[in-house]
């Protein structure tokens, strides 16, 4: 397949924004929603979706839509996010918007014009990464977050989601549910980067999903006494750095069978190389298949970590910051779009999507593009150029099927 923009071996689309938000400090992108990079990628999508003859609009959210004619009931939505985690690859989240604007054009080639209302979508803050709920653009559009909770949310330099979004022409006072927009979605398709390596032994480029497991973070708060690093004896201490210490073996000891249990992230309050924390603050990634198997698994970290900081002479405490459930896609979607694609396998997944959340609103589904080494959330996620142009060509094909 010839038809699609390419441009030095790779998707043109990723090409024009290889380099937005690359991190010279981390490796890989980093591209938080609303920074210079996510606002430039943002930009660069306008301008796309523009070309092709689309109408841009931002919700009250800070989702982007880009319709192909007018918008209305019972749309056909395909779409991603452009955002990433810190340090993260760059497919996870752009190869969706890029093949489904490649999608578009080569249904443009084809002689397609959509039946049904159709539109482009980049959901804000899928990752998370700056206000810390992943999701954030979707479920604030299906009304799983309540806009108040989410108006306060600060990001690591204090600045509030309410001042980001109106300093980026959100109005905070409207976001929230958005029912109307919301109904007017018919089905929701996104294609993402695999983020696993089920695909690469399979021997196959592509897969529709068939879940996703349930999840969650939640902090964890160790608290003791902050103290001089030289003047206070060992056995004078109330650490909570060594009691996080115990607390994060304890998580990797949690996990029972397919269960994952992550600490990506910590903070040392006040962090100086010569004090004894006060506080130290980790953040819990927790994932099993079914929700009661997630929930007893953070209940045994709890406990766990209580052990530990008392160990310590501390204390710990355990906050949820946000929850999904496990995601079963629509079946009759998903073996309609597999048997469209000549049969293509269904597979699971551990990571989370707003195709995840819309799935609970409206039939939804998801292509996967193989990763040969499954490395994900990390500079190394990689897709070939000939499976990603696989991808766009199987998108155009569901389209095609739907539109
Ligand atoms: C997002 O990609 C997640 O699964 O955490
Ligand atoms: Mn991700
Ligand atoms: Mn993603
Ligand atoms: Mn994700």
């Amino acid at each position: 397949m010839t038809d699609v923009a390419l441009a030095h071996g790779r998707l043109a689309g990723l090409d024009e924004i290889v380099d937005v938000g690359r991190d010279a400090g981390r490796g890989g992108w980093s591209r938080h929603v609303w920074d210079a990079a996510e606002t430039e990628l943002r930009t660069w999508f306008v301008e796309r979706a523009e070309r092709l003859g689309l109408d841009v609009e931002t919700d009250r959210n800070g989702n982007l839509w880009a319709w192909w004619g007018a918008p209305g009931p019972d749309a056909v939505v395909v779409g991603s996010h452009l955002d990433s985690v810190p340090g993260g690859g760059e497919m996870d989240g752009p190869l969706g918007v890029v093949s489904a604007l490649d999608a578009v054009a080569l249904l443009q080639a084809q002689g397609v014009r959509p039946t049904r209302p159709f539109a482009v979508v980049v959901f804000a803050e899928e990752e998370g990464s700056r206000f810390g709920i992943a999701c954030l653009g979707s479920r604030l559009l299906t009304g799983s977050v309540s806009p108040d909770r989410v108006r306060a949310l600060r990001d690591a330099d204090g600045v509030t989601f309410a001042e980001a979004a109106a300093a980026h022409g959100t109005d905070p006072r409207h976001v929230g549910a958005d029912p109307d927009r919301l109904a007017r979605i018919g089905v929701f398709v996104e294609l993402h980067v695999e983020q696993g390596r089920a695909l690469a032994d399979l021997d196959g480029p592509l897969a529709v999903a068939s879940g996703i497991l349930a999840h969650g973070r939640w902090r964890i708060d160790f608290t003791g006494q902050g103290n001089h690093a030289g003047a206070t004896r060992m056995t004078d201490r109330r650490d909570p750095m060594v009691a996080a210490a115990r607390g994060i073996l304890a998580v990797r000891d949690a996990v029972r069978g397919d269960d994952r249990a992550t600490i990506g992230r910590i903070e040392a309050v006040p962090g100086g190389t010569n004090v004894i924390p006060s506080r130290v603050t980790t953040w819990l990634d927790a994932r099993s298949d079914l929700d009661d198997d997630t929930r007893d698994l953070v209940a045994r970290i709890t406990a766990s970590a209580t052990e530990a900081a008392a160990a310590e002479g501390c204390d710990a405490r355990v906050t949820e910051e946000s929850w999904s459930g496990r995601v079963v896609f629509d079946p009759a979607l998903r073996d309609r779009l597999a048997a469209g694609l000549g049969g293509v396998p269904a597979l699971p997944t551990g990571a989370g999507h707003d195709a995840g959340v819309l799935a609970g609103h409206v039939p939804t589904a998801m292509l996967f593009v193989r990763n040969p080494s499954g490395v994900s959330h990390a500079p190394e996620e990689h897709a070939e150029l000939a499976d990603c142009v696989e991808g766009v060509v199987a998108l155009t094909t569901v389209l095609r099927g739907l539109l």
